[in-house]
């Protein structure tokens, strides 16, 4: 039986954590389901709750910056700048792993993923359990990252040990990834933490070929699998505010159960739900996985995501939307 609890037994939960339980937590990027990072019948407990791959390495969370010596070696002055730079925060470090960490937690890799949240919830639970924690989006394999408690109760209630429920997740997508092992910093995941704000501190950054060219395979093992996809078929829309608007408005009457996720306001009277993206791409990327839930609780079979290209977390958004309209895209 799944155990959902709130801020005030933390040290339950964190408990549940140094016993080799798992326990879902909020993060500032998604939420995590943590289990013990050096205890493998742990981390096969995140595999089975989740429905996940082995081979797809898990990111382990620390709750002080120093605790990365004791997991990665031969951290370059770079790497160290990051850390320097965003953490706490939404960015997660590929680095060159030490012996002492499971193959298990890095699905084989000698690299090690590692972030530091900001979360004050995610580390005080860390802190108490007094271990290094692993933790993947705590979302069924395949379907949209949680960003609040109720999404994480449908997916996960009856699978893990603790839910600790709280606020939402204020910028919801998940974190930046960018390995500092090769000699060229790579992005593997755009997120909050943009190419733009890392070039400040490593210029030479580039970004993995797959985020720009869709075809080529990407180097984040968990980036090559079905993602974020709600039960409708997406499909973005992309565009002058006009061309989307009027292209949208055609495909309205039908007998289908339509919704649309509009981009800085929009009327659609004949949809059969309509959900605002925000103003900003800021917004749109903190509602966007909770927008594509509330589509399937609305039962809708189709979906039409207006969009913009724009900078910033733009990228991150346009790399997540994509994926789940499973880069149906119609530019207008
Ligand atoms: O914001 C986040 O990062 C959230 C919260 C809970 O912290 N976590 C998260 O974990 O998104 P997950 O497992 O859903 O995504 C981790 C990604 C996967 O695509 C995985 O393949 C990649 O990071 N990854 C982990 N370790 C790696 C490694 N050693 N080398 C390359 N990619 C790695
Ligand atoms: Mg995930």
């Amino acid at each position: 039986m799944t155990k959902i609890t709130t801020n005030d037994s933390l040290e339950e939960a964190a408990n549940c954590l140094s016993m080799g339980g798992t326990v879902a937590f909020p993060t500032e990027t998604v939420y995590g389901l943590g289990a013990d990072a050096f205890c493998d019948v742990a981390i096969d407990k995140i595999y089975k709750a989740k429905g996940r791959p082995s081979d797809n390495p898990l990111i382990v969370h620390i709750c002080r910056k120093e605790d990365v010596d004791n997991l990665a070696e031969n951290i370059s002055p770079d790497a160290r700048a990051l850390m320097d730079k965003f953490w706490p925060g939404p960015l997660t470090i590929i680095l060159h792993k030490r012996k002492c960490v499971p193959f298990r937690v890095t699905g084989g890799l000698d690299t090690v993923a590692v972030r530091y949240p900001s979360n004050k919830i995610a580390q005080k639970l860390i802190e108490l359990s007094g271990k290094y924690i692993a933790a993947p989006s705590a979302n069924l394999s395949g379907s949209p990252s949680p960003t609040s408690s109720a999404h994480v109760i449908d997916d996960l209630d009856g699978r893990v040990d603790y839910i600790v429920a709280f606020d939402n997740c204020e910028i919801g997508l998940e974190s930046t990834v960018v390995d500092m092992t090769s000699d060229k910093p790579l992005i593997l995941r755009p997120g909050a933490v943009t190419p733009e704000m890392l070039a400040e501190i490593i210029p030479d950054v580039e970004l993995d070929s797959s985020l720009i060219d869709g075809d080529s395979k990407p180097k984040c093992p968990g980036m090559k699998y079905k993602h974020y996809s709600p039960k409708a078929d997406v499909e973005v829309v992309s565009g002058t505010k006009e061309n989307i608007r009027k292209f949208i408005l055609s495909k309205l009457d039908t007998d289908e159960k339509i919704g649309v996720l509009t981009y800085k306001g929009g009327d659609y009277d004949n949809a059969h739900c309509v959900l605002a993206g925000g103003n900003s791409m800021t917004e749109y990327a903190a509602s966007l996985f909770y927008n594509l839930r509330v589509f399937d609780e609305y039962g809708v079979s189709k979906v039409y995501a207006e969009f913009c290209e724009e900078g910033g977390i733009g990228l991150a958004v346009k790399n997540r939307l994509y994926k789940s309209a499973g880069n149906k895209i119609t530019r207008v």
